[in-house]
């Protein structure tokens, strides 16, 4: 069986790396990798290759960045000689990024069969463009691997659900290996503090953040109060600054520092594991930082109206503070009494998914 795997950006890598080794381990899968180049930073792409040992990519679109339409139609021209040249059994699409509704238009097109790992998920904010592209890839599948009994349920409404199957969430996998590895690396070796002057001292409280989505960093006001909010928060914050949030803290004259606010570059996997088990808290509005966080025992403060990983809110493991009202009584926390459970599987998901994969090609 020959499976294809289209991936561009960070948080695929990290869903890849499961599954190319499952796929790898049943000794009778071909496995193609294509890359679309919508993540190119080494920070935000090469390091996960080499960390988790994912093969190289077979073919590298190097699409690059550019508005939705410009981004996703280069994906597409580039997708289209790739797809027809491999005649896979699979296409398999990670998650609901520009990358992912890309190679699921590209493959249906082309009357090939798409596997959709993550299916299910929904915030009901249509303002979000991984909404759009969650819910089209989900429409547009031929198999929904879900990572939730959740996202089954939303599946099911939207009459998906002969073509579903619940098999839990790789991402589970990857996180409890790379926890167990790091588990003795001291902090300080994953978070380098010497760029941070002496005002960081990694044996107290810390806070680790990130912020990233369209809807926090793309105006000036909305960007400027939260910047103010981790500024006055009761711990130090240490803000990993993914690129949109530079330029676009740049483009509004905004400082990443302050108060207490320290900033530095995105983390490599491995390194944001070990980072997000010495915290206090984590405050992001990234999806996957919430589910670490818990799978992880740290509390997280989200800065979003809403989630798709609702299972984290449970026992106050995440708490929503959109309006930022609450971040500074509720950031630094104790860890809920409230044992967390299993929601997201039991860390032998991407063997499932290799199986289903066997299972249901034509
Ligand atoms: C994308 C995904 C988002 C995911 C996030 C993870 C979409 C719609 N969004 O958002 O779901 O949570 O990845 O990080 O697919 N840039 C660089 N170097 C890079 C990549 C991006 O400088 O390697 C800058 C560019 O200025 C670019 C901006 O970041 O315009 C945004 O990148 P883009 O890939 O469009 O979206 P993300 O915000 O990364």
């Amino acid at each position: 069986m020959k499976v294809l795997s289209v991936v561009g950006a960070r948080p695929q890598f990290v869903k890849l790396a499961p599954v190319a080794q499952a796929l790898a381990r049943t000794g009778r899968v071909e496995h193609v990798i294509v890359h679309t180049g919508q993540h190119y930073d080494a920070k935000m792409s090469d390091v996960f290759f080499e960390d988790l040992a994912i093969p190289a990519p077979d073919v590298h679109l190097g699409v690059g960045s550019g508005s939705h339409g410009v981004q996703t139609g280069a994906m597409l021209t580039g997708l289209d000689p790739v797809l027809s040249e491999h005649l896979p059994d699979w296409v398999l699409v990670y998650g609901d990024t520009n990358s992912t509704l890309a190679a699921a238009v590209s493959a249906v097109k082309m009357h090939l069969p798409v596997a959709h790992l993550e299916a299910g998920l929904r915030s009901f904010n249509r303002r979000m463009p991984e909404e759009h592209n969650r819910v089209l890839t989900d429409h547009a599948a031929d198999l929904l691997l879900a990572p939730t009994d959740e996202a089954m349920r939303h599946l099911t409404t939207e009459g998906l659900a002969e073509r579903s199957v619940m098999v839990g969430d790789v991402m589970t996998d990857v996180c409890h290996l790379v926890r167990d590895k790091v588990a003795d690396t001291p902090l300080a070796d994953a978070l380098d503090v010497t760029g941070f002057g002496d005002g960081l001292d990694l044996g107290q409280p810390f806070l680790l953040a990130t912020i990233h989505r369209p809807d926090n960093t793309d105006t000036r006001d909305r960007l400027g109060a939260i910047l103010d909010a981790l500024r006055a928060a009761p711990a130090p914050v240490v803000l990993l600054a993914h690129p949109r949030l530079v330029a676009k803290a740049a483009e509004h004259g905004l400082d990443l520092v302050g108060g207490s606010l320290y900033s530095t570059s995105p983390l490599a996997y491995p390194q944001m594991v070990r980072a997000v088990m010495g915290a206090a808290g984590v405050v992001t509005d990234s999806g996957g930082l919430q589910k670490e966080a818990f799978l992880l025992g740290t509390p997280c403060t989200t800065i979003r109206p809403e989630t798709e990983w609702v299972e984290t809110l449970a026992g106050g493991w995440n708490v929503l503070d959109d309006d930022l009202t609450r971040l500074a009584d509720v950031a630094v926390r104790e860890a809920p009494i409230a044992p967390r459970g299993t929601p997201y599987g039991d860390g032998h998901t991407a063997e499932r998914v290799a199986q289903v994969l066997l299972d249901r090609a034509r």
